[in-house]
């Protein structure tokens, strides 16, 4: 790749949520300047071939956990955005369940001084919700570089926690920006977790955090999104019932959801003999019944978004008996060979892959510039060999957290080149290029 400022990638196959058409790229200045046909032919510019090659905008993932501060031998900042950028997410937003906490507007500066010059995607930061700071929440929502406001309904990694309504909807009231929310209910939970045998297998984590704990917790929330009217966006949805509630009570923008890659891809009760604790996260990945309803309901979209929730842990912390395991799966950097699988199975499309990873995202959050390739957005992209067929390799994965139940599974078309604001970050054969990364402007 030329160092320059203004310059065209020629000949990809360019995927937006409405198709895949033959088109070259206009880059100046980090921005799409054009996009059309010969652009290079016209123009004395450098030029990139992309012929052959995909090209999707670069995936915006919602959902992530880099462990910076605190946990940083799990991930850190640089080891976390760098493998987003190897599979093709050139956006993250980071969850706030580090050590401390980000509850504060100083634990958001701190994150931001520590992404600086060190992240090699865009990143932003949620704030998490306490009792304590749920009434100062709706100003400190508003800072550069947030992300917006995360709850924890239900005790996962970490000891963010809100479990009462009334706190809750202190919360709901206290600003105007989309809240994430991790729908479990604690109090159900705690009731479970004391009957749990330890050393039991690792099989019964979705009894455990079962569907009622999940169901319950998510209509508990409808019904405050309903009296306050503040917009919500429900995280890693596991169930099939919280699918035929939420296309049901269809409150449109009010209520978005999103699904992670495992929910789609891992099925109970096989993915827990075959890899236990490896494969235990918070929801629970359930039976087949749920992923076939979850699938449904993101390709009629009652599901907008994929978000990772990449939650890495180290092996030796994942070897601990249940329940002391912590939960968790790292997948920033295989969510784009997963739907790719998926184009291949039938199931999905290019253009909704486009939609999924990063338009639906970019909308939901409210992102200025990123989402879809046009004029006058980042130049954010992935190319992608959609001739590529080859097992996933451990050795690709870049996350701490060295491994994936996705490690050995065929792919059909792969992530070869990101591009973040018109600069190559990533390259299968390179390596890395300059962590450049800047914090997300919103709307
Ligand atoms: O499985 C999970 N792990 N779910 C969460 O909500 C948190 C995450 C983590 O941070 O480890």
């Amino acid at each position: 790749m030329t160092g320059a400022e203004e310059w065209v990638l020629q000949g990809g196959q360019i995927v937006s949520p409405q198709g895949v058409i033959r088109a070259d790229l206009h880059i100046q200045d980090g921005k799409i300047k054009d996009i059309g046909p010969d652009l290079s032919l016209s123009q004395e510019l450098p030029c990139i071939a992309a012929q052959g090659f995909l090209v999707f905008p670069g995936l915006v993932d919602p959902q992530v956990h880099f462990r910076e501060p605190g946990l940083e031998w799990k991930e850190d900042l640089a080891s976390g955005s760098l493998a987003a950028v190897a599979g093709g997410v050139t956006s993250f937003m980071e969850m706030p369940n580090t050590k401390p906490p980000t509850t504060s507007p100083e634990a958001l500066k701190d994150k931001l001084r520590r992404a600086s010059g060190r992240c090699y995607a865009d990143y932003a930061f949620f704030l998490g919700a306490s009792a304590e700071n749920a009434d100062f929440l709706g100003e400190w929502e508003q800072a550069e570089g947030c992300a917006g406001i995360k709850v924890f309904m239900g005790s996962s990694t970490g000891n963010l926690l809100i479990e009462d309504d009334a706190t809750l909807e202190r919360v709901l009231r206290s600003g105007s920006r989309r809240v994430a929310i991790h729908s479990e209910d604690e109090p159900r939970l705690k009731q479970r977790y004391a009957e749990v045998k330890p050393g039991s297998p690792h099989r019964i984590h979705p009894e455990v955090r079962d569907v009622e704990t999940a169901l319950k917790a998510t209509k508990r929330l409808l019904r405050l999104v309903e009296k306050t009217g503040r917009k919500v966006h429900l995280l890693h949805v596991s169930t099939a019932e919280e699918c035929d509630l939420l296309r049901e009570r269809d409150l449109g923008d009010l209520v978005t959801a999103e699904v992670t890659p495992n929910h789609l891809f891992l099925e109970a009760p096989a993915c827990y003999e075959d890899w236990a604790s490896l494969v235990q996260m918070n929801p629970p990945i359930r039976d087949r019944r749920h992923l076939e309803t979850i699938r449904q309901a993101l390709v009629d979209g009652v599901i907008s978004c994929i978000g990772s929730d990449h939650a890495p842990h180290l092996l030796e912390e994942k070897n601990k008996p249940y329940p002391l395991c912590p939960s968790g799966i790292p997948g920033v950097q295989t969510i784009l060979p997963l739907l790719l699988m998926a184009v291949r199975e039938g199931w999905m499309d290019y253009p909704k892959i486009a939609e999924i990873t990063s338009q639906a995202p970019s909308r939901v959050y409210g992102l200025k510039s990123k989402g879809i390739l046009q004029a006058g957005m980042d130049a954010d992209f992935v190319l992608v060999d959609p001739q590529w067929k080859k097992p996933l390799a451990l050795s690709w994965i870049r996350s701490r957290a060295a491994y994936s139940p996705y490690v050995g599974m065929m792919t059909h078309g792969f992530p070869i080149q990101t591009y973040l604001r018109g600069k190559r970050v990533f390259d299968l054969d390179q390596g890395p290029g300059e962590a450049q990364g800047s914090p997300l402007v919103y709307q």
